[in-house]
């Protein structure tokens, strides 16, 4: 620890998906080696850091509503003689670049996803110059080589990132460009990390990446791994309980990785695997290279294979030229196929996606009418999956207390979030337990004999 840096305390705020939590634990093991400590107050931060999304326009205004507040902040420890840096990182970051610090002036560094290994090097830099520092190259060296080996355990369970980046260029998504190729990390390295979170006491593993079942690291012998064999080998860790996944695309949906699901244990019963739309005609527009026919034919054969897995879906509603008749065809998608978790969205254009460009944008009033309706009956298969499961006993995996005393809440292999009264000493471990009631957002139930 420099002494520079000694006793410096940084707040992490992540914005968007999962590959930002994984990102976020990074950079915070990243500023903890340099000699930084973690703080919940932005007042009390030397050091903001907001990791940030750019899938939606909504996201990004949040963003930028978050660094008014943060120059306020700022002043304020100003006038106490306290300095704060601060630091835009994440997908806006890569998409804005230097038009962050323009928009927002009380920006010091902006980081994007590829150059978090240069975090501290970077906020050295920026401090003892007094310069703004814009990083979004996408560098030759890999950050996951250079970025802090320890990992620091903060529950039974943990993300780990194997695949990054995405070369299928939907027409409405700006991941190609703010992530971009795919890229999947040497299985080695990925085993190195697992083993070294399972040592530390994590039990279960979800296996990130933006088109995670895309991926198709090198191993020893400098042939491929499939996501499956990835899965098969991760399965052999001692100690690793839970295998999970996420993000799917149905076109790397392969056979190997339906076995698993019928094959492994370790592999839990749950897939995010984002359809979109109903309607082949709207899935061409989007550049999804599938279509819903190929979509049902693929959730027969995986179904076929784990018959009590549970779906779920990303849906966008008010792609443009989306008519009511494609409309019609996504909710009877949902209707045949019964999804038991599900994340839906108006469709946002993204500036240099194109999509963005084409006629026939939907107005705001009718997504807002279709994205009501589906989520209805979204939200009506999700409550029906869920009072499905009362009365099953479950093995369920303890990872945090709960709100009231006494309570431990965990996850079914369903994904499911559910309470039981249970002792403190079973947190990080597996337990059966005999559901008894559902609620909105999560079941609860007994530890059974
Ligand atoms: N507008 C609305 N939703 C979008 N998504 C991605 N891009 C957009 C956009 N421009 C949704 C997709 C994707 C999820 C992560 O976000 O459903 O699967
Ligand atoms: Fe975006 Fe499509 Fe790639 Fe998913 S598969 S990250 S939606 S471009």
């Amino acid at each position: 620890m420099t002494a520079e840096t000694a006793a410096k305390k940084v707040f992490i705020k992540t914005f968007g998906c999962q590959m930002n939590v994984y990102d976020s634990e990074r950079m915070s093991e990243a500023l903890v080696a340099d000699g930084y400590s973690e703080t919940g107050q932005v007042e009390d931060a030397d050091l903001v850091v907001l990791n940030t999304c750019h899938i939606r326009e909504k996201a990004v205004e949040k963003v930028y509503s978050d660094l008014g507040r943060i120059r306020e902040a700022k002043e304020r420890r100003l006038r106490e003689g306290k300095d704060t840096m601060v630091t835009v990182a994440g997908c806006v970051a890569q998409a804005e670049g230097a038009e962050i610090s323009r928009r927002a002036p009380v920006v010091d560094l902006v980081i994007g996803p590829q150059s978090y290994h240069r975090l501290p090097e970077l906020l050295r830099q920026s401090r003892a110059t007094g310069q703004r520092i814009v990083e979004t190259a996408f560098p030759d060296e890999e950050k996951f080589d250079h970025l802090e080996p320890k990992r620091q355990v903060r529950s039974a369970t943990a993300f780990l990132t194997i695949q990054e980046g995405c070369d299928k260029f939907c027409t409405f998504c700006v991941v190609p460009y703010t992530r971009g190729m795919e890229y999947s990390r040497a299985v080695v390295d990925v085993e190195k990390e697992a083993r070294a979170l399972v040592e530390g006491g994590v039990r279960e593993l979800t296996l990130l990446g933006q088109n995670v079942n895309a991926y198709h690291g090198s191993d020893e012998t400098g042939g491929e791994t499939s996501l499956a064999a990835l899965i098969r080998r991760l399965a052999r860790i001692d100690g690793l309980e839970r295998i999970r996944y996420t993000t799917s695309h149905p076109r790397n949906m392969s056979d190997d990785l339906i076995a698993a699901h019928a094959e492994e244990p370790k592999l839990m019963p749950y897939l995010h695997l984002p359809v979109q739309s109903g309607s082949s005609r709207i899935l061409a527009a989007m550049n999804r290279k599938h279509t819903a026919e190929e979509y049902f034919r693929l959730i027969e054969k995986i179904r076929a294979a784990r018959p009590d897995i549970a779906l779920s879906t990303d849906m966008i509603v008010g792609f443009p030229g989306e008519t009511d008749a494609d409309f019609e065809e996504t909710l009877d998608l949902v209707r045949q196929i019964g999804f038991a978790q599900s994340y839906s969205f108006k469709y946002s254009p993204r500036p240099g996606t194109p999509a963005a460009n084409m006629e026939d944008q939907v107005p705001d009033a009718l997504k807002s009418e279709r994205l009501t309706r589906l989520q209805y009956l979204l939200t009506n298969q999700q409550d029906r999956f869920n009072a499905g499961t009362v009365g099953q006993t479950m093995p369920v995996l303890f990872e945090r207390t709960g709100r009231n005393a006494g309570i431990l809440v965990g996850r079914s292999p369903y994904l499911q979030l559910v309470q039981a009264e249970a002792d403190l000493n079973l947190l990080g471990q597996i337990r059966p337990v005999a559901i008894r009631a559902h609620g909105p957002g999560s079941l609860s139930g007994v530890i059974a004999a």
